[in-house]
């Protein structure tokens, strides 16, 4: 366990209020564990998770390494996360919704169900959805005593509060409420040098610095996704860098291979001013 909470500190920059929260965890289930050896009787302790972010703060990431835990003390059978969406469990025609649903807690079981943008299986203006049948077949899995599945609900916070208010049950049986934020500029950068370094790759000063200015313009336009978007823009630098290689026409060095330059940086359309911001961002997703 301590292994994969190392792993955690170590994979993943900031987030110190998770990092934080886990360890709680942790701690609750170690001695509940430990209060068994004892023969001291209590009920399982409740499981069930919500993960409230915006995209790429590393909710997916954290329950992997949740699973891990869990699995390491003991309360599932196998470290593995099963992540779905409502389209994995909701039908589109009558008596179809039950069946989709138990498939994917079956394939979940022993594990993790991670169910992301959970607020898309409620649907307030439509009473017959049957978004609604997928929650009651849930909250009969939640609550059972013999559960042998942890339910993780993920998604934005302010529509995850309005999904639990509107569903009370669930809530009630919702132990932890762990909240993702936006990664800061800085956060951001740490991030890019953390995978930057797991690709073998790294930027010199100058490209560093564009990197820097191409985060912030980046961080202000539509569709931004925090840890996401970085992955996304280094890959886009390893393409600049590897067309610039290509048309040096001589040896490479293994210098050339590992540095990304201010050029590699600035060829995104992000600093295209001349655009409009929409366009910019949507540059950015491609290429
Ligand atoms: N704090 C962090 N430090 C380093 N990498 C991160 C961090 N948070 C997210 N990532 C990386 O960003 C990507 C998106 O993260 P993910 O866990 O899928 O986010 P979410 O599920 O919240 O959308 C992954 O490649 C992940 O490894
Ligand atoms: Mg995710």
């Amino acid at each position: 366990m301590e292994e994969t909470l190392a792993k955690l500190d170590a994979e993943l920059v900031g987030l110190t209020p998770v990092k934080r929260r886990v360890r709680e965890i942790a701690a609750l289930l170690l001695v509940d564990r430990a209060r068994q050896k004892f023969g001291l009787s209590s009920s399982r302790p409740t499981l069930h998770m919500s993960f409230t972010g915006g995209p790429g703060t590393g909710k997916t990431t954290v329950a992997l390494r949740m699973a891990e835990m869990l699995h390491a003390l003991g309360y599932i059978r196998k470290p593995k996360v099963h992540t779905v969406t409502r389209d994995d469990l909701v039908g589109q025609f009558i008596g179809h919704t039950a069946p989709k649903t138990k498939e994917a807690i079956g394939r979940a079981v022993g594990g993790v169900l991670f169910i992301d943008e959970a607020y898309y299986l409620f649907r307030q203006e439509n009473e017959r959805d049957y978004g609604q049948e997928v929650i009651e077949i849930l909250l009969q899995e939640m609550e059972s005593e013999r559960a042998s599945l942890v339910v993780i609900f993920a998604g934005y916070s302010d529509r995850m509060d309005t999904f639990f208010s509107a569903n009370p049950g669930l809530s009630s049986r919702v132990a932890h409420h762990i909240a993702f934020d936006d990664y800061t500029h800085a956060e951001l950068i740490q991030i890019a040098d953390l995978m930057m370094v797991a690709e073998s790759f790294r930027f010199d000063d100058a490209g560093r610095d564009a990197f820097s200015e191409y985060l912030a313009l980046r961080m202000e336009q539509p569709r931004f996704s925090n840890a996401r978007s970085v992955r996304n823009a280094i890959e886009r630098c390893r393409l600049r860098q590897a067309k610039r290689l290509v048309e040096l026409q001589r040896p490479l060095t293994k210098d050339d291979l590992i540095t990304i330059t201010k050029d590699d940086v600035y060829g995104s359309s992000v600093f295209d001013s001349a655009k409009p911001q929409g366009d910019g961002a949507d540059a950015d997703e491609t290429g």
